[in-house]
């Protein structure tokens, strides 16, 4: 199959490049396209076959139900209630990184939402995303334009890479600005659940409800017994080629650890990247270093967090090295995103 790509510089010049693409996604076909949190990959929501054909671009397990996504808050047509709580992070957190369960109308196939009863909905914020809803007159039925398994894609080079050939289009914008997919919220139960961290912080979360738990299923090592709400989760995601490690302690044995690992890596002639914050970015002489942003600014190191890992691969390296992160704000979303990425391969030091 050959994939158009359009690259979106200003959305009043390059308006028919949109059209096209809506048009694509209104006749069944399947877009890649910006989101402020990674990029998309689109088809009509509302529409079984188009859907069917993300997860067979994707290589996506059946079982794993897609986010739709909206361009309007009011969402009636596709919920049967939107509960208080609901709305309230609506009001407050969309258009933005935040998905929304809740209990489906029949308008939503089973195919999009996986046999469930629910459905994940979010209003992305991006300009691009919202104009292309609008544009094709449907909701968008969306997983991150990754192939299955891999680092989701914060710009539209690894779009590329990933999709070229498997899909009708692909859109570019600018890079993904949150670099973490959503937050998804279960509000299907009281109190409403934090099913995956992302963008918009539990702390945010909690001053709009403080009794906003998470499932424990997503917290520490993944447990034979407990299985996570949201189905995605269970699955080995993120990961780069390499094989990753997370080393976990204060600041002076971490330095000191990684250096023994890499000169070990380096005495049996394999390959090795570091990421590192800028503050000690330093402190590695050996092993190829690649930094995520200041310690200081926390969003700064989740924007750059998926491209590092896929630069990673393009180093062709053997094993990768990360440094672990508090877990208060997006550093919950960091930490899940590397835990998951390295297997949850953590050496406590
Ligand atoms: O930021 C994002 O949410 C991005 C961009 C493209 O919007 N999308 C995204 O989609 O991350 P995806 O498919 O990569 O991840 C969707 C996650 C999966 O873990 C899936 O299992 C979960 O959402 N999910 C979707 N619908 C659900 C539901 N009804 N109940 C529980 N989990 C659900
Ligand atoms: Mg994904």
């Amino acid at each position: 199959m050959e994939t158009k790509v359009a690259i979106i510089k200003d959305m009043n010049k390059d308006i028919e490049d949109l059209k096209e693409a809506a048009r694509i996604i209104y006749d069944g076909g399947v877009v890649a396209f910006p989101t402020e949190t990674v990029y998309g990959l689109g088809a009509n929501a509302l529409n079984e076959d188009a859907v069917s054909k993300i997860f067979e671009a994707k290589g996506r397990p059946q079982d794993n139900p897609l986010i739709v996504h909206v361009a309007s808050k009011n969402i009636d047509d596709l919920v049967v209630e939107v509960p208080e709580i609901a709305q309230k992070l609506i009001d407050k957190f969309w258009p933005g990184p935040l998905t929304i369960i809740l209990n489906k109308k029949e308008i939503i196939p089973n195919k999009t939402s996986a046999n469930l009863a629910s459905v994940g909905i979010r209003m992305p914020s991006n300009n691009i995303a919202l104009k292309l809803i609008e544009l094709s007159g449907c909701p968008i039925a969306a997983p991150s334009a990754n192939i299955s398994g891999r680092p989701s894609p914060t710009d539209v080079e690894r779009c590329i890479e990933d999709l070229n050939g498997k899909i009708d289009f692909i859109l570019g914008g600018n890079k993904s600005d949150v670099g973490v997919e959503s937050t998804i919220v279960d509000c299907t139960v009281m109190p409403p659940v934090v099913l995956r961290p992302g963008g918009i912080t539990l702390e945010m979360l909690r001053e709009v409800y403080s009794d906003i738990t998470i499932d424990k299923a997503i917290q520490g090592k993944p447990r034979e017994d407990l299985k996570p709400k949201a189905p995605g989760m269970k699955y080995r995601h993120y990961a780069p080629k390499a094989k990753l490690r997370i080393i976990k302690g204060n600041k002076e044995k971490t330095i000191e650890k990684i250096n023994e690992i890499v000169q070990n890596y380096i005495e049996n002639e394999k390959k090795v990247a570091i990421l590192s914050t800028e503050e000690l970015s330093n402190k590695f002489p050996q092993g190829k270093v690649i930094t995520l942003g200041s310690e200081k600014n926390l969003n700064e190191v989740a924007r750059n967090l998926f491209e590092s890992l896929r630069k990673c691969d393009d180093l062709k390296v053997d094993f990768i090295l990360c440094q672990a992160f508090e877990e208060d704000g997006v550093g919950l979303a960091i930490m899940n995103r590397l835990n998951k990425a390295a297997g949850f391969d953590i050496l406590e030091v």
